[in-house]
């Protein structure tokens, strides 16, 4: 029976999965540490910060006057969850919000500072008491590169060119002296510079032949200041939008260092997204089909980048990603506050996978959205008692860490692919027809860190079944091996204030190092990092 095909049927989705098991069905699988091939950019561990709902003000910030702890306004608690998972990159202030932002609102005295309406999200009125001095000094705190998003929308040339200036400019320029009357001496660093957001959308519903001539005339005035050189990135497409690249490709070219990309885990854009904790067996696999669907659409994207770019200069960057549900009951509409359960830590961690697999021309990821937004990595409690909640998608990036810088390793790895509907809702029009996507039940990625250990995770999203796998470590001699794991009882599980550690990384014991080969017992709907000496 050793390596035979066989046909399971799988009760949730009672759909034909094809699978390849040895007779005491232990799955054998190799990690080619014989085969290293590129560096694992830090900067798919981005983040995303946008003035939206909760996520800079409750969230990032909280003014040095709050009575919730904080370290010159910001949120200490959330500032240090934060240090602790390496955040290399910060995107702000957008998003949507970005292209109806004006940067010199949020400069200067707090008192004197106009007030708009977040016109994108819920109409909140924003204060702009947390501006550019408040964003770049926390990314100089956190250590990270701040992301910059620049308004082409209802910005104009002057505006952006100015902000460059003001931000990086150390001679004696306008702009500069404004800056140092506003408190800050010495120029930040700012490598990342997006020339608008969704130009296709929220940032302008252009077509990408006008966005082009848009990008190279914004980009014309933008200057590198001494001891700054900016990373021009120009606003890309949305999922399967392939021509929206060609364009951009084909008429900005070697103008922009990186495109950017967006993809959602989202049932759709009309009506309800479901709910974050309640779904059922179906709706959980629908999301892992979903999400993996992502490497498909890379694949097409690099495609047409490869073809136009065979050097590889353009990176492609997917500047927002995650889940997107329905907003929990009872908070702000408009806002995007959304639970956060262990089927999100599955949509992470898949993703970070192909991210990795596609790391020669994925040079950047930034997930939406920080804390409080979307599939966010803190919580905090949306009344103000000064609770916060680590999420288990905060976990699934915590464990990850070691990916960071280091050299991605191939792994074969056989498994069982369940053919999961490509509808959410299976009482929706047309849900019948909707076709299928594949969902493998084991995915794993490995690397060699910059300490010459290797890393591997391991996810099996199977609900139902444990798995043995031996990995043979090809051109690595292990001594030791460790990790955690990151599951729970249920898959609907979460993290609240309430019950803040429901779903937490643990310590696992189920790895033995034997010949060179790595036994590891993989529970059912597990998360399994392990660390190799
Ligand atoms: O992340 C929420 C929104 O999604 C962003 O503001 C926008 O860019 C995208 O449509």
């Amino acid at each position: 029976m050793a390596n035979m095909k066989k046909t399971i049927l799988i009760a949730a989705i009672s759909l034909a999965v094809t699978a390849t098991a040895s007779a005491a069905d232990v799955v054998k699988a190799t990690v080619h540490a014989d085969q290293a091939g590129a560096k694992i950019n830090r900067e798919i561990y981005g983040q995303f910060s946008e003035h939206l709902g909760t996520c800079i003000y409750g969230g990032l910030w909280v003014g040095e006057d709050s009575k919730i702890p904080n370290i010159m306004g910001y949120r200490k608690d959330v500032f240090e969850a934060l240090k602790a998972l390496k955040v290399p990159v910060l995107r702000w202030p957008g998003g949507c919000f970005a292209d109806d932002y004006h940067w010199m609102d949020g400069i200067g005295p707090k008192d004197q500072r106009p007030s708009l309406r977040n016109n994108n999200w819920g109409g909140t009125i924003e204060d702009n008491s947390f501006g550019t001095h408040e964003f770049l000094n926390l990314c100089e705190m956190l250590d990270c590169e701040p992301y910059i998003s620049g308004n082409v929308g209802s910005g104009t040339v002057k505006e952006m060119a100015q902000w460059v200036e003001y931000m990086t400019s150390d001679g004696d320029t306008p702009m500069a002296r404004l800056r140092r009357q506003n408190g800050r001496e010495k120029a930040w660093h700012v490598k990342y510079f997006g020339i608008g957001n969704e130009a296709w959308g929220c940032g302008g519903n252009m077509t990408p032949e006008y966005y082009s001539d848009e990008f190279r005339k914004f980009n014309t005035y933008l200057r590198d200041y001494t001891g700054n050189q900016l990373y021009r990135i120009g606003s890309g497409a949305s999922d399967y939008d392939y021509k929206w690249t060609e364009v951009l490709m084909d008429k900005i070219g070697n103008r922009m260092q990186g495109v950017s990309l967006h993809y959602y885990t989202c049932s759709g854009w009309d009506g309800p997204k479901g709910s974050a904790t309640k779904f059922d067996n179906d709706q959980y696999y629908w999301a892992l089909g979903k999400c993996l669907e992502i490497e498909e659409v890379i694949k097409k994207h690099k495609a047409i980048m490869d073809e136009k770019d065979p050097q590889g200069k353009v990176g492609l960057l997917v500047d927002e990603w995650g889940t997107w549900w329905d907003e929990e009951p009872g908070t702000v509409s408009g806002h995007l506050f959304q639970q956060n359960a262990l089927r999100d830590a599955f949509v992470a961690s898949l993703s970070l996978n192909v991210f990795h697999k596609y790391t020669d021309r994925v040079k950047m990821a930034n997930i939406a959205q920080v804390v409080n937004v979307l599939q966010a990595m803190i919580l905090t409690d949306q009344k103000g008692t000064g609770h916060m909640v680590l999420t288990p998608t905060y976990h699934v990036f915590k464990m990850y860490t070691p990916f960071q810088e280091a050299t991605f390793l191939p792994v074969d790895l056989p498994t069982e692919t369940m053919q999961v509907s490509k509808a959410y809702f299976k009482e929706k029009e047309g849900a019948k027809d909707a076709g299928y996507r594949p969902c493998p039940m084991l995915s794993a990625s490995a690397a060699k860190t910059t300490d010459d250990g290797l890393v591997l995770a391991i996810t099996n999203v199977s609900l139902d079944k444990d798995q043995t796998i031996d990995f043979q470590l090809a051109g690595y001699q292990a001594k030791t091996v460790s990790g955690e794991i990151l599951t729970s009882k249920k898959v609907d599980d979460y993290n609240d204030f309430q019950h803040p550690e429901t779903v937490v990384p643990k310590a696992f014991k189920d790895a033995k190092l034997k010949q060179n080969v790595v036994s590891v017992k993989v529970p059912a709907k597990s998360i399994v990092v392990l660390n190799i000496r």
